[in-house]
């Protein structure tokens, strides 16, 4: 349907990209926190079977989906999904493979932008000598914690240079831009994450608390407890991060898979990069912050403290037990491997909005890009100056949880049973250079599409902390007549705050809640307006195809 005649420069490339797409902040900050809040080993189990049940065959739907789009010259879901039905309503279910990066985009790239300014300061060995109060302290005045209304100079200002970066890297292009980036990103990546996982494991015993040992911490990950199998809330934590960390749900993977050739294989390519992106998780995200922290602090000190703030909170304090220069190699190493791993998800992230309005309103590249970044500017302000109200977490709320779960239940019933299996199957095995196993035909038929409509079931009306006993109280006051104990995370919850009612002011002015929901209002709006856009684009096509015929 478009002009846009951009493609991949080679495989290897397309790999790298596609690898570093799903390999981001995510790896490292947010699997061993959730590692550690699901009870370590216990994880892990609740975890690999997300992978195989839902992550590779999304992965091979997405990639298939992709490329089937990529044939009409569609490089965004609305339309993708388009093409798959007859019936015009699915294209809007496509919304959400641009919202949900556009949310996204808008505070990972802050995150990101902290691991630029971090790398900057290791390097320059300003951390060096630091307490571990005094590296919170840094971190509290960098986000301007503390002062209600959040208003960070520096951090502002490097988070407008990452942008800025950003959006320079999309305006190159796909082979001229993000290709390029990926290839010397996800090599010194790899490299950094080696580097800092050997010190980990070589830690050992510090002798600096009675469990202080590197070891105990990997024991912790590496367990595996089976006794919490049956703990919904382990699964639901699970796949959220297997949906987060592969980009499953978010109509990256489409846009990117729409811009392989044809007759390119797929099925090989997805698994690369999929699996590239299971080791540097599993392997170097569970071997750097957590042993490491365990190695000085403690277990119960980590245990107690884990959060995605801990990498900036106290590792610059850890690396400098290893005497000084060690803490800059260390230090460099982190940060940096941090801002290549962000970098090459938030440059992916920003690609759906691209193909959309390159594909349906001819709009240049620069433009694309520029736009993009306006968009993501407006979007993002909301989190960096009202960060402490709680803005943040209600975008990865929504954006980085809820939508890839609706998103990836809508397409894999429209794969499997609308646009029909067999059709389905012929997509993903067509120009594969691996044999695809047959059973997974059928997984993503039946398992897949239950898999995660349970996900969801369970995540509307989730109760209290989510365990087992807490499903069992529940039911049991649900029937005595008590009412049922929403958790506060569950979706139920959190659209009507039932728990604690809507208060948007209170003596003191404006409460949470009020910024909390306006930020809220700002992400439906941009769901709407994107609803709006694909109204129009999608007139624009009838238009244009009566002027043919016509002519
Ligand atoms: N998968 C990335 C991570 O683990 C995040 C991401 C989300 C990337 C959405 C692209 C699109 O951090």
């Amino acid at each position: 349907m478009s002009t846009n005649k951009e493609s991949w420069g080679t495989r290897v490339g397309l790999i790298l990209a596609m690898a570093g797409n799903a390999v981001g902040l995510g790896n490292f900050l947010r699997f061993p926190v959730q590692a550690v809040q699901n009870g370590g080993g216990a994880f892990i189990i609740p975890y690999l079977i997300s992978f195989l049940l839902m992550g590779i065959p999304l992965l091979w739907v997405e990639w298939s989906m992709g490329r089937f789009g990529g044939k009409f010259g569609d490089h965004s879901t609305p339309f993708i999904l388009d093409n798959m039905t007859k019936k015009r309503l699915w294209k809007y279910f496509g919304i959400f493979g641009i919202f949900t990066n556009m949310g996204v985009m808008a505070y990972y790239t802050y995150i990101e932008s902290w691991t630029l300014t971090y790398t900057i300061k290791s390097l320059k060995g300003d951390f060096l000598g630091m307490g571990i109060d005094d590296v919170g302290r840094f971190f509290d005045s960098y986000v301007d914690l503390g002062s209600g209304i959040n208003l960070p100079g520096w951090g502002l200002l490097a988070f407008v240079v990452t942008l800025t970066l950003n959006i320079y890297i999309l305006s190159r292009g796909l082979s001229g831009g993000i290709e390029k980036v990926a290839k010397i990103a996800m090599p010194l990546l790899i490299v950094f994450g080696a580097f800092l996982a050997v010190i980990a494991i070589t830690l050992g015993d510090t002798g600096q608390c009675t469990d202080c040992n590197s070891h105990v911490g990997l024991n912790f990950l590496w367990q595996p407890q089976f006794d919490t199998l049956a703990n919904p809330k382990v699964w639901l934590a699970a796949a959220g991060q297997i949906f987060f960390t592969l980009s499953v749900g978010m109509g990256t993977i489409h846009c990117y898979a729409s811009y392989v050739k044809s007759k390119d294989d797929i099925a090989l390519n997805a698994m690369s990069a999929g699996w590239m992106n299971g080791f540097v998780e599993i392997v170097l995200g569970a071997s750097v912050v957590i042993p490491i922290a365990v190695g000085y602090l403690g277990l119960d000190w980590v245990k107690e403290n884990a959060g995605f703030m801990m990498a900036f909170k106290t590792m610059p304090y850890l690396f400098d037990q290893f005497g000084s220069v060690m803490a800059i190699l260390a230090g460099v190493a982190w940060f940096g491997l941090l801002f290549f791993a962000g970098i090459t998800s938030s440059l992916a992230m920003g690609t759906p909005w691209m193909g959309f309005v390159e594909d349906e309103f001819d709009w240049s590249r620069n433009k694309a890009a520029f736009t993009l970044g306006l968009v993501i500017l407006v979007l993002a302000l909301p989190t960096i100056l009202f960060f402490e109200k709680g803005v943040f977490d209600e975008y990865d709320y929504w954006t980085g949880t809820v939508s890839l779960v609706v998103f990836a239940l809508a397409e894999v019933i429209l794969f499997a049973w609308v646009f029909g299996m067999d059709k389905g199957w012929k997509e993903i095995t067509g120009g594969a250079d691996m044999k695809v196993p047959i059973v997974f035909k059928y997984i993503i038929k039946y398992v897949t599409p239950l898999f995660i409509a349970v996900i969801f079931i369970t995540s509307l009306f989730k109760p209290l902390n989510g365990d087992l006993s807490d499903w069992t109280q529940a039911f049991s006051q649900l029937s005595s007549g008590e009412g049922w104990p929403w958790a506060n995370d569950s979706i139920i919850n959190q659209v009507f705050h039932l728990n604690t009612g809507i208060e948007w002011f209170n003596a003191d002015g404006a409460t949470d809640m009020f910024y909390v929901d306006m930020s809220r209002f700002l992400l439906i709006l941009t769901f709407v307006g994107l609803g709006v856009m694909i109204k129009i684009a999608s007139n624009r096509r009838k238009r244009l195809a009566t002027n043919k015929v016509e002519a």
